[in-house]
């Protein structure tokens, strides 16, 4: 099949790649010429497990290409569109000026097919419920023989390649329209014949619904973490070790183990955004009570970032001012290069702002810190980094971090406090290596 991905970003470049690699002829538009020529040379502009490889491989076969030059999706038989919905600046909402302008490109270069060949305008972005409805108006007031499809995507960053060519489910918003939506879901299934072969259930649904599951399920997975995270602050409340407790109400299959460990809450691309503007278009509905709880789990996470502040402060016994912090790990979460809305930065930040000297370390996001935040300190090295440090905090788990040996690091600290923001280290392991353990709810136990 012809394909094109509108927006190259994160979740457009990995899509267009993993769509090359079934074997579709593929071409991903973007605006930004770094980013396209970047791509179009076979290099990955982000830090993604696997995607280099497949990327360059693509695009030495032929069948994937990268341009700012709109006429070649002329012919392609499914249109995705992938661009970005960011927070709006000062709001909750969602900035929807890249879809609309993805959908203006589609409009105008699409070409006219006939009546039994229709093209599927497919939309991925994460979007205010009504989005979708509103598009395919301006689609049928264009008079173009194109249908729009909602087909959101779940992948996670680090595993984004084995989310796409492996999802959980995929999920189908089709237009009420009967023969409209079987000629779209007929081009859908064909795109994505192996994982409809491989049994990967299909959810069939209208507009709506298709652009919903996306943030409740972006909800539930946040209300999970500030649940497990408001069990953290009852654990230091009461001496309790939220680690086990996790590991306890994680055995109930009704519960599950997943997305149960507290520490520095959610960051990232988008459950903080997603949840905001969930937030703002129930508001906009007149059903703002429904999502009244979402408030609750954003200031749950927020207050996670404040906790190990103070938790670093009262190791100092009282002022940060003229302290030396290392931090390890700036961004969201470990195998990604992305820092939006990292909580390990945001704590930083918040340390600089009580007068410490923070230095921080991390293994992917150095030299991007370097050239946009010129005020932090980037180490190259965790020596470097914990060199003459009063408290070390473990914000990103990666695993060279988790690994650390405490003997190692003992000599080269001032004080040997360590904050485990994530709850990744074994405190018995760190406290007989002579170090003071701070965990996230972790209490004092010895078992
Ligand atoms: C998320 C969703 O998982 C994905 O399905 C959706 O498509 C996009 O948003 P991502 O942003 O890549 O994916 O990150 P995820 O792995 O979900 O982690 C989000 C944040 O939650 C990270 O900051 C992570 O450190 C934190 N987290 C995760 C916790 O604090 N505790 C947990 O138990 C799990």
């Amino acid at each position: 099949m012809r394909i094109s991905v509108i927006g190259c970003g994160y979740l457009g470049a990995v899509h267009a790649v993993c769509m090359a690699d079934i074997g579709h002829d593929v071409v991903g538009l973007d605006v930004d010429d770094l980013r396209v020529a970047s791509l179009a040379a076979g290099v990955a502009p982000f830090h993604e497990p696997g995607l280099p490889e497949m990327l360059s491989r693509n695009v030495a076969a032929g069948r994937l290409r990268f341009t700012t030059d709109a006429t070649l999706i002329a012919d392609a038989d499914l249109h995705f569109i992938a661009v970005g919905t960011p927070q709006l600046e000062g709001q909750l909402g969602a900035d929807m000026r890249y879809v609309s302008a993805a959908l203006d490109t589609v409009l105008a270069h699409a070409e006219d097919r006939p009546a039994d060949r229709p093209a599927v305008v497919v939309g991925k972005s994460t979007v205010p419920v009504g989005t979708a409805q509103a598009l395919a108006e301006r689609i049928a007031a264009d008079g173009n023989n194109l249908i729009l499809a909602w087909n959101p995507e779940f992948l996670r960053e680090g595993y984004a390649v084995d989310d796409t060519l492996h999802p959980d489910r995929i999920v189908y918003g089709l237009p009420v329209d009967i023969p409209a939506g079987t000629a779209a879901r007929k081009l859908l299934d064909e795109c994505y014949a192996p994982q409809v072969a491989a049994g990967t259930p299909v959810v069939v649904a209208n507009y709506a619904t298709a652009e919903l599951v996306k943030v409740a399920a972006n909800s539930f997975l946040a209300t999970k973490i500030s649940f497990i995270n408001s069990m953290a602050e009852l654990c230091d409340a009461t001496g309790g070790d939220v680690t086990r407790l996790a590991e306890a109400i994680g055995y109930d299959d009704r519960i599950g183990a997943k997305f149960l460990q507290a520490g520095i809450g959610f960051g990232g691309g988008c459950l903080p955004k997603d949840i905001r503007a969930f937030m703002a278009r129930a508001q906009e509905l007149g059903v703002d009570e429904a999502l009244t709880f979402l408030r609750e789990v954003d200031a749950i996470n927020l207050r996670r970032r404040h906790h190990a502040v103070q938790l670093a402060e009262s190791a100092v016994g009282g002022s940060l001012e003229g302290r030396n912090i290392a931090v390890l790990g700036i961004t969201f979460k470990p195998d990604t290069d992305d820092l939006r809305d990292s909580p390990a930065l945001d704590i930083a930040d918040q340390l600089l702002g009580r007068g410490a000297h923070v230095v921080v370390v991390d293994p992917a996001a150095g030299a991007e810190l370097r050239r946009r935040r010129p005020d932090l300190d980037v180490a190259d090295t965790v020596t470097e980094a914990v060199t003459g440090a009063d408290v070390v905090m473990v914000l990103t788990p990666w695993k060279e971090y988790v690994e650390l040996d405490p003997a190692a690091l003992l000599s080269l600290v001032a004080t040997p406090t360590i904050i485990d923001g994530r709850n990744v280290l074994d405190p018995h392991r760190w406290h007989d290596a002579g170090w003071n353990y701070h965990g996230m709810g972790r209490g004092v136990s010895t078992w």
